[in-house]
C-alpha cells in the first residue's frame, strides 16, 4: 500500500494507496472538524484529510449519521480519510469514555481509510516512571488493535503510534516493538508540545530515534505537525505525512503561516505571498472584514503555503536538493537551526539512506553543511584508500580540479621527512571545503566536482578541513603543502619552503580509472578490472572518458553525469573474481535464480543477504548462495532498505549470465 518513487536523505516521494484513492507523499492532511468545517480543503490541494473519530462517537447525531451514511458523506470528502482515536482528548482531559477495542471497531464501522489505536501521548520531559507506564499501555493497545483487525477481518489501514516522551531508548523500544506488528502506518506521537515550545533539537532526537527503529517501507506521520516551516526538516528525517489544524487555528487567531515563520495580521503592511488571497486583498482589506470571512481567507492562504511547500519538497527530493532546502528553511529561526545542527549527529545513520549520486549539485550553504552525510561518506572512503609514500596538497582551482591542474605547481612547504620528489610515489590531493582532501584522480565523481562552496571561507569550515588534513597527513613520509594552501589556512607550522621544477602533476587516464574503481568498488578493483590491452575511449565533444575496453571487449562505461563506472558483462565477471564475498554483492534465493539469470530485475523479498555498503545507484553483482555470478545491475535501494523491504524492486538488472 506504499510505494517509494524517489529518495533523498531519509526523505521519500511515495504513493500511499487507500480504498478511496492514492495519495502522493509527503502529504499534508488538513484536520477536518466533523461539525464546524467551513473550508473546502480539497479545493486548496488536499488529497487526504484527517478527522477525529472520538468527537463523532461522542456526538449522537454525528455518530448516527456516520454509521448510516459513512464518514465520507458525513464530512463531505470523497478522498482518503484518516481518523484519530481520541488520544489527544485523553492527553488533555486525562480520560475518555471509549475503549481501545470500541474505537478501532467504530473507525472501521464508519469506513475510515486509516484508523488509530488509543495510544497515550506522553508529554515531553515527564519523569521516567510515567513514560514507562504510559508506554506499556500504548504498546498493549497497539498489539490489541492489530489483533482486533486480524480477527474481525478489518480492511481499514492501521496506525501504530510511537510514544516514549523524550527518553530516546523508550522511543527506540516503542518503534522496534511496533515494527514487529503488522501495522500499516507509523505515526510519531506527542511531538506537538516540542514544536510549540520550539524544542527542535529535541524534536530531531525524538524523530530520529523513532525513525531508526521503524520499518523503511511504511509511511510515517509526524502527528500534529502543521507548520510549513518544519516540513522540509521532518521530510529529510523520513516523515511522509503531516496533519494540521494549524491552518484554521492560526487563521482564527489572525495569523498567517509562511515557511519563514508566522505573520500577525495586525503587523502586516504587505501580504506575504502570491496566493489568490494575497493577490486580491491588502492587509487593510482583511482587517476591515467580518471575523468569519477573514478567518476563511487566512485559512485559504495557510493551506496554500502549506501545499506549496510540500510540492517544493517533493521536487527537491526528485532533484536531490532536499538538504539544501532544509538548510535554507532552518535559517528562519535559531531553534530550527538547532534542529539541523542536531541532525548532523545522525549523519552516520543518514549516510545509510542517502543516494550515492544525485541530479543536483551539493551546495555548501554554511557550517551546517559540514555535517552532511556526503562529507562523512567521502572522508571515510578516503581513509580506506591505499596511500603512496608522499603527498602533495594543492589549493582548489576550477572544478573538476584535475582538468585545470597540471604541470609545474609552484612553491611548497615541506612537512615530514625530506626526500626527493617522485611522482610515482606521491598522492596528489586538493584541500577544499567541505570534503577536506580530494585525490585528483577521483575528483570528477559525484559530489566532489558537482559541488560548490562560497569563495570567502568561514572559520568553521576552515578549521574543519585543517583538522582533517592534520590527521590525514600523519601516515605520509613527506607532505608538500602548496604555499597558497598555507596562506589560505593561515597556518605557520610549515616553515621550510621549496620551489622545484620537479614537483609537477601529469594526468594519467589509466591511473585515474583504477583509482575510481578502487574508490567505487573497493581497493583492488582497479587492478582487477583494468588489466590486459586497455583502451580508453573519450567523448569527442567533452573529452570525458566514456568507454573502457580490453582489446575489443567492453569492461565498463563511465556515466557522464557523475563519473561512476557502469559495469559490462566482462566488468562484472572481473569484479566478481577480484572482490571477496560479500563485497558489492546481492545474494538472491534459489527461487529467483532463473529470473536473475535471464536478466529480470531483483525484488527485495528474494534477497537473502547483501553488502552493507550498497547505496542507491550503486553497481552491484547478483549472486546465489554459492556465490555464483548470476547477473549484475544497478541498485535502486540502499542495503538497509533492501533488507527491510518486502515488496518492490531492489536491483534493476542490466544483464543476466544465462548460458
Ligand atoms: N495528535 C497529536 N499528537 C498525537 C498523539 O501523540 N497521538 C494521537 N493519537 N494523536 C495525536
Ligand atoms: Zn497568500
Amino acid at each position: 500500500m506504499f510505494e517509494i518513487k524517489a529518495k533523498d536523505m531519509r526523505g521519500r516521494v511515495g504513493v500511499l494507496k487507500t480504498k478511496h484513492g492514492n495519495v502522493k507523499t509527503p502529504a499534508l492532511m488538513p484536520v477536518i472538524h466533523p461539525r464546524k468545517q467551513a473550508i473546502d480543503v480539497k479545493k486548496y490541494g488536499a488529497d487526504i484529510v484527517i478527522t477525529n473519530a472520538y468527537l463523532i462517537y461522542k456526538d449522537d447525531d454525528l455518530k448516527q449519521k456516520a454509521i448510516d451514511e459513512g464518514l465520507h458523506k458525513l464530512i463531505n470528502f470523497d478522498g482518503p480519510i484518516m481518523t484519530d482515536s481520541g488520544s489527544f482528548q485523553l492527553s488533555v482531559y486525562g480520560d475518555v469514555d471509549i475503549t481501545n477495542e470500541e474505537v478501532i471497531k467504530f473507525q472501521d464501522l464508519i469506513k475510515s481509510d486509516i484508523g488509530t489505536s488509543l495510544d497515550i501521548p506522553t508529554a515531553p520531559f515527564v519523569d521516567r516512571q510515567k513514560a514507562e507506564e504510559d508506554l506499556k499501555i500504548t504498546l498493549e493497545r497497539a498489539k490489541e488493535a492489530v489483533k482486533i483487525k486480524k480477527e474481525n477481518d478489518i480492511g481499514m489501514l492501521l496506525n501504530s503510534v510511537v510514544q516514549g516522551s523524550t527518553f530516546m531508548d523508550l522511543r527506540q523500544k516503542c518503534a522496534a516493538e511496533l515494527s514487529q506488528l503488522d501495522a500499516d502506518l507509523y505515526p510519531i506521537g506527542a511531538v506537538v508540545p516540542l514544536m510549540e515550545s520550539y524544542h527542535y533539537k529535541e524534536l530531531v532526537d525524538v524523530v530520529m530515534n523513532s525513525m531508526m527503529c521503524l520499518p523503511d517501507n511504511t509511511p510515517r506521520h509526524l502527528m500534529g505537525a502543521g507548520h510549513p516551516m518544519i516540513f522540509a526538516l521532518a521530510v529529510a528525517m523520513g516523515c511522509d505525512l503531516f496533519d494540521s489544524a494549524a491552518y484554521i487555528l492560526y487563521a482564527e487567531d489572525d495569523r498567517l503561516l509562511s515557511t519563514r515563520g508566522t505573520f500577525k495580521l495586525e503587523n502586516l503592511q504587505e501580504m506575504p505571498c502570491s496566493c489568490e488571497v494575497c493577490s486580491k486583498y491588502t492587509p487593510d482589506d482583511l482587517r476591515a472584514m467580518p471575523k468569519e470571512k477573514r478567518r476563511d481567507l487566512i485559512a485559504q492562504h495557510n493551506l496554500h503555503v502549506s501545499f506549496a511547500e510540500l510540492r517544493l519538497i517533493r521536487q527537491a527530493i526528485y532533484e536531490g536538493s532536499l538538504m539544501e532546502l532544509v538548510e535554507e528553511r532552518c535559517r528562519a529561526h535559531p531553534a530550527l537551526l538547532d534542529g539541523v545542527r542536531q541532525l548532523a549527529n545522525y549523519s552516520e545513520d543518514m549516510e545509510k539512506y542517502d543516494p550515492r549520486s544525485k541530479k543536483s549539485a551539493f551546495f555548501y550553504t554554511g557550517p551546517e553543511s559540514l555535517g552532511r552525510s556526503e562529507v562523512l561518506r567521502h572522508q571515510r572512503k578516503l581513509l580506506e584508500m591505499p596511500k603512496k609514500r608522499d603527498l602533495v596538497i594543492l589549493p582548489p582551482s576550477r572544478k573538476p580540479y584535475s582538468k585545470f591542474i597540471s604541470g609545474h605547481l609552484g612553491e611548497f612547504y615541506i612537512y615530514g621527512a625530506e626526500q626527493e620528489f617522485d611522482m610515482e610515489n606521491t598522492d596528489f590531493m586538493v584541500l577544499d571545503v567541505p570534503f577536506g582532501l580530494i585525490p585528483l584522480e577521483i575528483d570528477e565523481l559525484y559530489p566532489l566536482s558537482q559541488s560548490a562552496a562560497p569563495r570567502i571561507r568561514d572559520v568553521d569550515s576552515t578549521e574543519f578541513i585543517t583538522n582533517f588534513m592534520s590527521d590525514f597527513i600523519e601516515n605520509y613520509e613527506q607532505v608538500l603543502i602548496h604555499s597558497k594552501v598555507i596562506k589560505d589556512l593561515d597556518i605557520g607550522l610549515y616553515n621550510k619552503s621549496i620551489e622545484s621544477d620537479e614537483i609537477k602533476y601529469v594526468r594519467d587516464d589509466l591511473k585515474k580509472i583504477k583509482a575510481i574503481a578502487d574508490y567505487q568498488f573497493g581497493v583492488g578493483a582497479g587492478e582487477a578490472l583494468f588489466k590486459g590491452n586497455i583502451k580508453i575511449e573519450k567523448s569527442k565533444k567533452t573529452g570525458k572518458i566514456r568507454h573502457i575496453y580490453d582489446g575489443k571487449v567492453l569492461i565498463v562505461n563511465m556515466r557522464a553525469s557523475d563519473s561512476y563506472l557502469v559495469l559490462s558483462k566482462e566488468g562484472a565477471r572481473r569484479l566478481h573474481k577480484a572482490l571477496p564475498y560479500p563485497k558489492n554483492r546481492v545474494v538472491v534465493n534459489e527461487d529467483s535464480e532463473p529470473f536473475a539469470l535471464e536478466g529480470k530485475s531483483v525484488f527485495s523479498k528474494f534477497v537473502i543477504e547483501c553488502d552493507e555498503n550498497i547505496r542507491t545507484r550503486d553497481e552491484v553483482l547478483i549472486v546465489n548462495e554459492a556465490d555464483e555470478l548470476l547477473a549484475y545491475g544497478k541498485s535502486l535501494l540502499s542495503a538497509v532498505e533492501i533488507n527491510n523491504f518486502q515488496t518492490g524492486q531492489a536491483i534493476k538488472t542490466r544483464k543476466g549470465f544465462k548460458k
